[in-house]
């Protein structure tokens, strides 16, 4: 192959051929000379063995000239991510450890990433040293080496930083391609087409035809070394096409080195390209995104009105003829991205900082036809118009501005365009064919009359104009058989025509075949007609069906030809056009009753006239044509009539404005039956409609004044009565009476793309428009313009072209603006039509997303009802209730709905009916619930309900659409012994229940998107506690609430324990208090057989801990090489685990970047609301801080993860430092960054959010080096990272308070430098003067008597001290200001809730308290957000209790206090279930209200258990107590709980974090 040379800027550049490396190293040492050669590349290329060549050719070089020079060498890892300043910095300390100088030579062997930095580094190195590139993938020999440009990437942007530096030489080696992946060939290919799409037709031509050689060529590789590929076949065709892109750039850089505007040309795709790449890179390759944004660029154009929608079409079939993608909905494009969404407004600020804008505007290569663009530079582009163009749904303005009179061409009808194809290849002469559809019926046609040699084809006018040359009917056998893909019009066309096909050189048969739906699809009654006629015809495959084999040379015998055409009218259009090419004239007769589709029919038969031949349709036989011999000549013009059923939108955007709307070539002699809706439908409406021939003006009467229609029968043009609905809506008639149009005879339109009557009923409704179904259409009730409503969440297209279109009508009429969704159905038949209402109509246009607007409702479960399965007895009722308690759902148990539908107990029904009726009516149930409850409820399913296969693909679907199947569980063991107490359901029979489980385990996940199990729970404080739980589980599977990342100093306690069952629960509130979350480490969990966990095992470590704690777990597997236990092998096992892990809804899942990819793309994939942590470590310690390693890893966990952790290993003190200066640059996102070991304490003094921390009583640390919070508190406050504060008890008297002792062993604990001591007074202004004159003053607890009266001292008061009307805490913020706040209140329920208060929710409960001073009103609070809807309040004074109720009952009515004063009321009284004593403790009871409490406590209950909660804590036991518990059996709640509660409340609002509860209480109740 010969070496081309094409120059740059004036200069000899790039040198491209094939096995270069001779004459790269003669280059280099007679006119590149240097003493010092730099062969930069990546790990890839030095992998496949280029650098060795290349450095060993060199040194022979070397030795060979004679030359002194050295060679050096260098390798960073591949990839996008190593294009940083990290890498950057290396290179170049690197370069100067090594005494590189001025003279120094870099060669830069690779792709893209590699020219673009080592370019970069070249610039700079020395004030710039000489580069030569030597490109090794195609996009950097067709672009990225040519040019000059240079870059590198930060994390605000891909290329933001680089310098124009000009190579001495570009060496393009096609060999170095041979070793390419085949996904960056087809990458490369993205910026030739480009190239050519702009700049050249010719040259678009050329790779338009050369798609699938190309393809097959790079593909061919032996599956023993796919890292080769054998390039002859396309060696010349590369070297071809580099050479012409690396021509074109040439040009156009050496007009514009510097891109002042020429050479912004060769950005066309980029602009919006780049926005893609920004969010999708790594995973989408450079060319991937610009051929996205080619066709979001050329659609853009096309909606400016400069390119026609032929040339967009065209560009896309180009790119996909390559493999590249053309949309974000592109299958392999969002498996390989992992489903990552692009919103548009993130797109949108993306571009707005591109360096090619001219200050905020953005600038757009637009092209007004393939190769050729708009201006001779990018055009300035508005946001809107580019918003509209990369949203997928649209919203719809008025249309106020309608132009007066206008002409629209809508798309070619489909039936004419491949009729008058086949009619113009059988004839003779030229025919310019225009408004051709663009299908793939017609590509296929095209394609296969041309190697039939029936026909030459060519393109005028930018692809507008056909220009087909037709032979006569004298046809050749190809040499390949003719691929048909799924053409079924092509297909049925061409059987008949390929009777017509000569014997030839290469053939003496033609194969007629196509893709597998192709080859299902029925051609049999045709075949048998032909066959009959003595035609010789086989099936390849299956009979009936493609692929066909015809043998050449027998021909269509002709006479008489009988066809059954009640199956399709495709066969008789077949046979009638190649008809006249029979050896006898043709006589068809269509036998088997009246043919399907008779205006088909009379359609061919007035096109054959068209190109010259008369059909004669029998007088005297039914469904019989005369068919005389001849031959077809061509028109010279054949204008395709366009879609009348298109037509019918913008004639009737005229109908309902006012305005007039000429379609032109369309008229009263169409062959369409769509073409009558003017006539038929408008006109009656009120529209003056004018038509000749062959064309239609519609003349709108003023708004307002169209007719209804009584009725119409729009059988003959059924698709067009969703047009007709919509004018309907609005036809209000002049008498505002008779509004009502009714629509018959299409009935077929329920079973088009969608069931499209229930569309329109459904979607007209939503603007106030009334209609009702009939058998075979519908009647819609008109209304006046002004009285339409607005759909509040837009209009839902139902995938269906149709619908989208009708309703833009509509949806213009309003003032208001109307969402429209699934905008791009339209391109179904219309591509263009959002552009030709905005730029041809005049209706203003806005993109919207639909993408973020679907992340936002898969982001939240919103009021989707739950359903519940599992095994009975294992809490599906509990949780159920929970569930529904916390959403505000109705709760439905689907067994007690069976037993009251059906009117008998299960036990009883399966008794009598067998297990399949009872399974086939449970899930007849179960379906029942889907459909009619969708939102607002939980149901609890039976436990079988999973033995249903039916029922299995009920929930299996309930999940696929997004719904939560929640599988509910428990231990074994506990189920058993509940079962045995239960006679309610039918026995399982002799299988043991653990079988039953394990039988039915598999199912219950199958169909479940979660599982929540729970453990099992000895009292009720502990059942509260899982209860909490479950909220936040049902929080973040529902993405509610999911957990939110800490932004300030927090920690997480990393568990060691092999069985979590080892710590004792009272324990765990002490070892993970200050944490924000826990660490499960599930590698460390070691079964009873020491055996690794099982997922059960895992599961029930998960329930164990939601007993002991409600902090957000961090689920964490580490395998050995990752320094934990996990074998290294088992990335299934792994998987499947983490997996687990999102249905269990952790709130934390940590991976390692290490991973695999496939790995990291499923777990991006199925997290859901859990948050990721993307984890590196070095165990070795031989990565410093500055080793672009790092930089690589955290631009990596960008992507991945919601926090970024990055854990080294210290060997130095310094590397401490070294860590502080990565953090302080790496802000991007929540970032843990520590070192490991003795010398890497400092970093995890220093981290800020999430520090791993250990607890002294756990069994070990889970790193080395691990503090505890304590230590870590202790050291940073030394180091001055907290400053000390002070905190005091403030109120009289307060001798006696517990505070003080409560919350400094809480401090101490935590290591905090805070003290906390007493001001006694009982005058708010001294306290005021505490607060502000003391500098380390941090917050108060506020006593009697100052709750009240402090409140004018203070800056404000939180909510809940002003319902309350009290503070009993004070905390200064960061700004210095002193808020008021109440915690009793918090302390109240939590005291409740510990002592195991179950759900009161959902029902009528009512509480009492006693006394009525300020704890009172705390009570009330409390006791209202606990659910009592009654509250009943007593006192010495009554007057007292009815302030107390008055104030709350006027606030708001929900509080429904009463105030009691006698023993009357109180028996009237509803039972209270709990009481809150607020009286002092230390006075004598009044008997008087001993007296009316009596009758209070003495109620018959219908609960179990009540509780009374003292507020006192002194003396222990109160007489109200005494009195409670022991005369009239309730629980009694020791006012030291609160005061405790209440106090680890106040610690958390000062210190931010959870106090440590046993040692508090400890310290407490020391006396
Ligand atoms: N400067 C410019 O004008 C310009 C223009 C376009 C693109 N770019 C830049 O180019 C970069 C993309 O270039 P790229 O696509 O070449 O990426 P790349 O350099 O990352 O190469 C792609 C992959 O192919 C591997 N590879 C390279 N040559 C190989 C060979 N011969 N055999 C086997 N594997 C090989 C690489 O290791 C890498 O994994 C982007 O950073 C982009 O911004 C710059
Ligand atoms: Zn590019």
């Amino acid at each position: 192959m010969e070496i081309s040379r094409v120059d740059v800027l004036g200069r000899d550049m790039a040198h491209i051929g094939y096995n270069l490396q001779k004459h790269i190293v003669k280059q280099l040492l007679t006119e590149i000379t240097s003493s010092t050669y730099v062969v930069i590349t990546d790990k890839n290329i030095e992998d496949r063995g280029h650098l060795q060549n290349l450095v060993d050719e060199l040194a022979a070089g070397i030795n060979e000239y004679g030359v002194d020079s050295r060679i050096l060498t260098y390798v960073i890892p591949p990839g996008e991510a190593s294009k940083n300043r990290a890498t950057k910095a290396a290179i170049e300390d690197w370069l100067l450890t090594q005494g590189c100088t001025r003279d120094t030579v870099i060669l830069a062997l690779g792709g893209g990433v590699i020219g673009d930095m080592i370019g970069y580094v070249a610039a700079t190195f020395m004030r710039g040293v000489r580069v030569v590139q030597i490109p090794t993938t195609l996009l950097a020999m067709v672009d990225s080496s040519i040019g000059g440009k240079t870059a590198i990437d930060t994390p605000h942007g891909k290329n933001l930083l680089g310098a124009f530096w000009q190579p001495q030489r570009v060496f393009m080696d096609i060999r170095y391609l041979e070793t390419l992946p085949e996904r960056e060939f087809i990458n490369g290919m993205a910026e030739v087409i480009k190239t050519a799409a702009f700049y050249d037709e010719e040259e678009f031509s050329r790779l338009e035809a050369g798609g699938a050689t190309f393809l097959k060529a790079i593909r061919n590789r032996d599956p023993s070394n796919i890292h080769q590929v054998d390039l002859s076949d396309i060696k010349e065709l590369i070297h071809k096409i580099v050479l012409g892109s690396v021509k074109i750039k040439a040009t156009v850089v050496s007009a514009d080195e510097r891109e002042g505007g020429l050479r912004n040309l060769l950005n066309f795709g980029h602009t919006i390209g780049h926005a893609y790449e920004a969010i999708l890179t790594p995973q989408i390759l450079h060319g991937e995104c610009v051929s996205l944004g080619m066709i979001k660029e050329a659609e853009l154009s096309r909606y400016l009105g400069i390119l026609s929608p032929v040339a967009v079409a065209r560009l896309a079939k180009c790119l996909t003829s390559y493999d590249l993608p053309v949309s974000l909905n592109d299958k392999v494009l969002k498996k390989r991205s992992g489903g990552k969404i692009c919103p548009v407004d993130d797109l949108l600020k993306i571009m707005a900082v591109d360096k090619k804008n001219d200050g905020q505007k953005k600038k757009v290569v637009l092209i007004s036809a393939i190769g050729k663009t708009y201006e001779q530079k990018a055009s300035i582009v508005s946001d809107k118009d580019i918003r509209v163009v990369i949203s997928e749904e649209i919203i719809v303005g008025s249309n106020a501005d309608a132009p007066a009179s206008v002409t629209v061409t809508p798309p070619g009808s489909k039936s004419i365009s491949n009729r008058a194809l086949v009619l113009s290849a059988l004839a003779q002469g030229t025919c310019r064919i225009s408004n051709l559809l663009h299908s793939d019926d017609t590509e296929h046609m095209l394609n296969a009359v041309t190697l039939l040699g029936g026909a030459t084809v060519a393109w005028e006018d930018d692809g507008q104009t056909l220009v087909l040359t037709g032979n006569g009917g004298e046809l050749k056998a190809p040499a390949k058989e003719l691929y048909l893909g799924n053409a079924g019009t092509a297909s049925r066309f061409l059987a008949t025509v390929a009777l017509l096909v000569n014997k030839s050189e290469k053939a003496d048969s033609v194969t007629l075949t196509g893709n597998n739906r192709m080859k299902q699809r029925p051609i049999g009654p045709l075949v048998d007609s032909l066959r009959a006629n003595g035609s010789k015809i086989d099936y390849v495959e299956n009979e009936g069906s493609l692929p066909l084999k015809i043998d050449a040379g027998v021909g269509l015998q002709g006479g008489l030809i009988e066809l059954a055409a009640t199956i399709s009218s495709q066969y008789v259009s077949s046979i009638l056009m190649c008809a006249p090419y029979a050896k006898q004239p043709v006589t068809l007769s269509l036998v088997g009753g009246k043919p399907i589709s008779q205006f088909y029919i009379d359609m061919t038969v007035a096109m054959m006239k068209t190109f010259g031949i008369n059909v004669e349709r029998s007088t005297t036989k039914e469904h019989t044509y005369h068919i005389p011999q001849g031959v077809y000549v061509n028109p010279s013009h054949y204008e395709i009539e366009s879609d009348a059923s298109s037509a019918t939108y913008p004639l009737a955007f005229a109908a309902i404005t006012g305005t007039s709307c000429t379609i032109p070539n369309i008229g009263s002699g169409s062959l369409q039956g769509d073409a009558r809706f003017a006539v038929d439908v408008l006109r009656p409406m009120g529209c003056e409609v004018t038509q000749t021939a062959t064309s239609t003006t519609v003349q709108g009467p003023p708004v307002g004044k169209l007719l209804p229609l009584p009725h119409v029968d729009m059988e003959p043009m059924t698709d067009a009565f969703l047009t007709a609905s919509v004018v309907a809506a609005i036809a209000q008639g002049t008498d505002g009476v008779n509004n009502t149009t009714q629509i018959t005879g299409i009935a077929n339109q329920r079973v088009k793309e969608c069931n499209r009557i229930a569309a329109m009923i459904h979607e007209l409704a939503k603007f106030g428009v009334t209609c009702r179904e009939l058998p075979d259409g519908l009647e819609i009730d008109g209304r006046l313009i002004g009285d339409l409503k607005r759909p509040a969440d837009g209009v839902y297209a139902y995938d269906d072209h149709r619908v989208a279109m009708s309703f833009s009508l509509l949806a213009s009429t309003l003032p208001e603006d109307v969402l429209i969704q699934e905008r791009r159905c339209v391109e179904k038949t219309w591509p263009g039509w959002w552009d030709v209402l905005h730029t041809t109509f005049n209706v203003p246009l806005t993109g919207h997303d639909a993408q973020t607007s679907e992340l936002k409702s898969r982001a939240v479960n919103g009021d989707k009802s739950i359903i519940i399965v599992g095994m009975r007895g294992a809490g599906k009722t509990l949780i159920g209730e929970w569930a529904a308690s916390t959403l505000g759902f109705s709760f439905l148990d689907l067994d007690t709905q069976f037993e009251q539908e059906l009117k008998t107990p299960i036990v009883d029904y399966v008794k009598t009916n067998g297990w399949p009726s009872f399974r086939q009516e449970e899930t007849r149930i179960l379906n029942e619930f889907i459909k009619n409850h969708p939102e607002g409820y939980v149901a609890s399913c039976g436990g079988g309900v999973v033995e249903s296969e039916e029922a299995r693909q009920s929930l299996q679907a309930y999940v696929a659409r997004g719904g939560i199947v929640l599988h509910v569980h428990r231990a074994t063991a506990d189920i058993v012994s509940y079962l045995t107490t239960d006679s309610s359901r039918p026995s399982l029979g002799a299988e043991d229940l653990a079988s039953v489980y394990a039988r039915r385990e598999p199912l219950y996940t199958s169909c479940s998107s979660h599982v929540f199990v729970s453990a099992n729970t000895e009292n009720s404080a502990e059942i509260a506690a899982v209860r909490k739980s479950f909220n936040s589980f049902l929080s973040t599977i529902t993405g509610q609430k999911p957990v939110t990342i800490p932004t300030n100093r927090s920690f997480f306690l990393s568990l060691t324990y092999s069985n979590v069952a080892e710590a004792a629960i009272n324990d765990f509130a002490d070892i993970t208090a200050g944490c924000a979350a826990v660490e499960l480490r599930v590698d460390l969990l070691k079964q009873a057989d020491n055996q690794l966990a099982s997922l059960e095992y895992v599961n029930d470590q998960i329930a164990l801990i939601r007993k002991y704690t409600s902090l957000p777990i961090i689920f964490t597997v580490r395998t050995k090489s990752q320094g934990g236990q996990y074998p290294d092998d088992n990335e299934e096992g792994l998987l499947e685990l983490t997996l687990n892990a999102f249905r269990a809804g952790v709130a934390y899942v940590d991976i390692e970047l290490s991973s695999t990819a496939g790995f990291i793309d499923s777990v991006v994939q199925k997290k859901g609301h859990t948050k990721l942590i993307a984890s590196h470590h070095d165990f070795s310690g031989a990565l410093k801080w500055s080793n672009p390693i790092w930089e690589n890893k955290y631009a990596q966990g960008l992507l991945v993860g919601d926090i970024v952790k990055l854990v080294a290993t210290a060997r130095t003190f310094e590397d401490n430092i070294e860590l502080e200066r990565f953090r302080s640059t790496h802000t991007a996102k929540p970032l843990i960054a520590i070192n490991m070991g003795f010398r890497g304490q400092m970093s995890r003094v220093v981290n800020s959010i999430l520090t791993p921390v250990t607890h002294p009583s756990l069994p070990a640390k889970a790193a080395p080096g691990q503090l505890s919070i304590k230590e870590i508190n202790e050291t940073f406050s030394k180091l001055g990272g907290i400053e000390p504060r002070d905190y005091a008890i403030v109120g009289s008297p307060i001798q006696h308070s517990r505070s003080p002792a409560l919350h400094n062993s809480g401090f101490d604990a935590l290591g905090l430098p805070f003290d906390y001591g007493m001001l006694e007074t009982t005058e708010p202004a001294i306290a005021a003067k505490f607060f502000s004159s003391l500098p380390s003053f941090g917050g108060a607890s506020i006593t009697i008597p100052l709750k009240e009266k402090i409140i004018p001292h203070l800056n404000y008061i939180t909510d809940d001290a002003l319902a309350i009307n009290a503070v009993n805490t004070v905390v200064k913020d960061e700004n210095g200001r002193l808020i008021g706040d109440n915690t009793d209140w918090i302390g109240i329920i939590n005291a409740f809730n510990v002592a195991g208060l179950a759900s009161i929710a959902g029902q009528d409960k009512s509480a009492l308290i006693i006394g009525a001073g300020g704890t009172s009103k705390a009570a009330v609070y409390a006791l209202n957000r606990l659910g009592f809807t009654t509250i009943y309040i007593i006192n010495r004074t009554a007057e007292k209790a009815q302030n107390v109720a008055d104030a709350f009952n006027t606030r708001d009515e929900k509080y429904n206090v009463k105030a009691i004063s006698d023993i009357a009321e109180a028996k009237a009284a509803i039972s209270p279930s709990v009481a809150v004593s607020c009286v002092p403790a230390d006075k004598p009871l009044d008997t008087n209200l001993v007296s009316i409490l009596d009758v209070f406590l003495q109620k018959e209950s219908k609960t179990d258990k009540k509780f009374l909660l003292e507020a006192a804590y002194k003396p222990r036991v109160t007489p109200i107590m005494t009195l409670a518990s022991e005369t009239h059996g309730w629980e009694v709640i020791p006012g030291v709980n609160m005061l405790l509660e209440q106090g680890l409340e106040q610690f958390r609002i000062w210190t931010g974090y959870n106090a440590p509860k046993t040692v508090c209480k400890t310290s407490v109740e020391l006396e």
